[in-house]
This record gives C-alpha cells, sequence and structure tokens, in this order.
C-alpha cells in the first residue's frame, strides 16, 4: 500500500519518524523504496547532482517531469513529491496550476513541492490544494532564492527567526499538508514542529522535526562537496573507484570474463 498524505499526519500524530530522501532514476527509486523510506522526493537537486549544474535554477520543468516519470516507476510504497523548478510557478497562481498539473497528469508523483512563503506563494498553496493538488512546503534556506539568501543558514536573528515561524503557520493554514526546514536553528525547528499541525521534514535543521530529508547524493558519498549539515552513510565514490579498478585488473589479467 502506498503511503498517503493522510497517513503522513498521523505518522506525526503518533510521533513515528519521517524517513525522506530524493531520487532521479527508477533503480535508484527502487532501492529505496524497498528499503521503506516513506517520502521520495523528486528534488530539483537533480539539477546538481544528476545533471551537473552548479545551482538548481537552470533544471526545465521538462527535465523534472521526464525524471519524476522514471522514479514513479519504481516506486511501490513511498510517497513521491515532485519539486517544481525555479520559475515554473513564480510568475502567477496559473503558471503554477499549469506546471503542478503537468507533474500529476504525467509522472505519477502524488504531491508537488514548491519553495518560500511570500504571500504570493500562500496564495499559490491554496488555489493548489484546493483543486486537488496536495502541496510540500519548504522554508528556511531555499536553494532556489540562493541569488538573494546565499547557501548560509537562516532564521539566526529574532526577526528572521519570527518571520520562517510566521510562514509555516501560514504555509499549514493555507493547505500544506508538510513542510521542509531546510538549514534553520533547532530551537526555531523545534519551535515550528511544536505550533504547527502539519509534519515538519528538516535537512540541517536539528533533531525535532517530525522527518528528516538527505540529497541522495551527499547520503550516499557520491557529491563531491556536501553541505556541513548532510551526512554520508556509506562512501560509494571509494566503493565504485575500487570496483572499476578491480573491473580493470580482472580484465587485463584475462580472468573477466571467462574463455
Ligand atoms: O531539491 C532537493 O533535493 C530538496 C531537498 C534539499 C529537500 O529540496
Amino acid at each position: 500500500m502506498a503511503i498517503t498524505i493522510q497517513q503522513l499526519a498521523q505518522f506525526k500524530q503518533s510521533k513515528k519518524t519521517i524517513i525522506s530522501l530524493t531520487a532521479w532514476d527508477y533503480s535508484l527509486a527502487q532501492v529505496l523504496d524497498a528499503a521503506g523510506v516513506d517520502i521520495i522526493l523528486v528534488g530539483d537537486s537533480l539539477a546538481m547532482v544528476g545533471l551537473g549544474y552548479s545551482s538548481t535554477l537552470p533544471v526545465t520543468l521538462d527535465e523534472m517531469i521526464h525524471h519524476a516519470k522514471a522514479v514513479c516507476k519504481g516506486v511501490k510504497h513511498a510517497l513521491v513529491v515532485c519539486d517544481l523548478p525555479f520559475m515554473s510557478y513564480q510568475a502567477s497562481v496559473t503558471q503554477a496550476m499549469n506546471a503542478a498539473g503537468r507533474v500529476l497528469k504525467e509522472t505519477n508523483a502524488a504531491a508537488v513541492k514548491l519553495e518560500g512563503g511570500h504571500p504570493r506563494v500562500l496564495e499559490t498553496v491554496a488555489e493548489l490544494t484546493a483543486i486537488g493538488i496536495p502541496v510540500m512546503a519548504h522554508v528556511g534556506l531555499t536553494p532556489q532564492s540562493f541569488r538573494i539568501l546565499g547557501y548560509k543558514q537562516q532564521g539566526k536573528t529574532v526577526n528572521e527567526a519570527n518571520l520562517i515561524l510566521d510562514q509555516a503557520i501560514a504555509l499549514a493554514q493555507a493547505g500544506a499538508f508538510a513542510i521542509v526546514l531546510e538549514h534553520i536553528p533547532s530551537e526555531l525547528a523545534a519551535t515550528i514542529t511544536t505550533k504547527i499541525p502539519i509534519p515538519t521534514i528538516g535537512i540541517g535543521a536539528g533533531n525535532q522535526c517530525d522527518g528528516q530529508v538527505l540529497v541522495t547524493a551527499d547520503f550516499l558519498g557520491l557529491s563531491r562537496r556536501k553541505p556541513p549539515f548532510a551526512k554520508s552513510y556509506v562512501n560509494l565514490r571509494e566503493v565504485i573507484t575500487q570496483a572499476v579498478d578491480d573491473f580493470r585488473e580482472e580484465v587485463q589479467e584475462q580472468k573477466f570474463p571467462a574463455s
């Protein structure tokens, strides 16, 4: 049975930790899903970890849909959420509806994620929810705004912290079913988690959130550089390099393939 947004709300009630990881292709999604991940996010970090760009800005809606389709084919259990990429939803509510509608119609993803807590975004979240499109919100460090925010921790001053708290409350009221809290102080994330009824999914936001997400390239040790708050649970760069060395040696020595 696939996880639903209603079940995620129950997870928060029953204090069941939500585990989320990103994916960008079929094989990876299949492995993460079979391992019991609750939410698989086709994040726009795809731009950097899958497509080699230096930020998330260049990835297009078509590219997100292409990868989300592949991910969805590999998933039986997890809730799949697909990021709306930069400038696919900011221009107007109509633009956001068209983009989110395409994601749901073309990919089999259950929900979209979009960044920010500006009143324009609140309106978009409310309108998408009203027409039946579940929305995951994302506040704190929002990489699509790195030209203004940089990649530094957000919410360090009282004013900034209050703004992020107000945004999280307003996004929940607008109908978001969950919210990513990225790179904010753990006390702020803990306060948000107790004050809003929807699950908080932290990344660089301490250990008091309802769940945690990591970019899978960081998680698996595939990224060249990872943010300070990320953790690699295995070093696949080393594992793969060793495998290539073993392959080369066996081919040179005519041990593989067998005659
Ligand atoms: O794009 C992404 O991978 C994300 C995560 C950092 C939450 O938005």
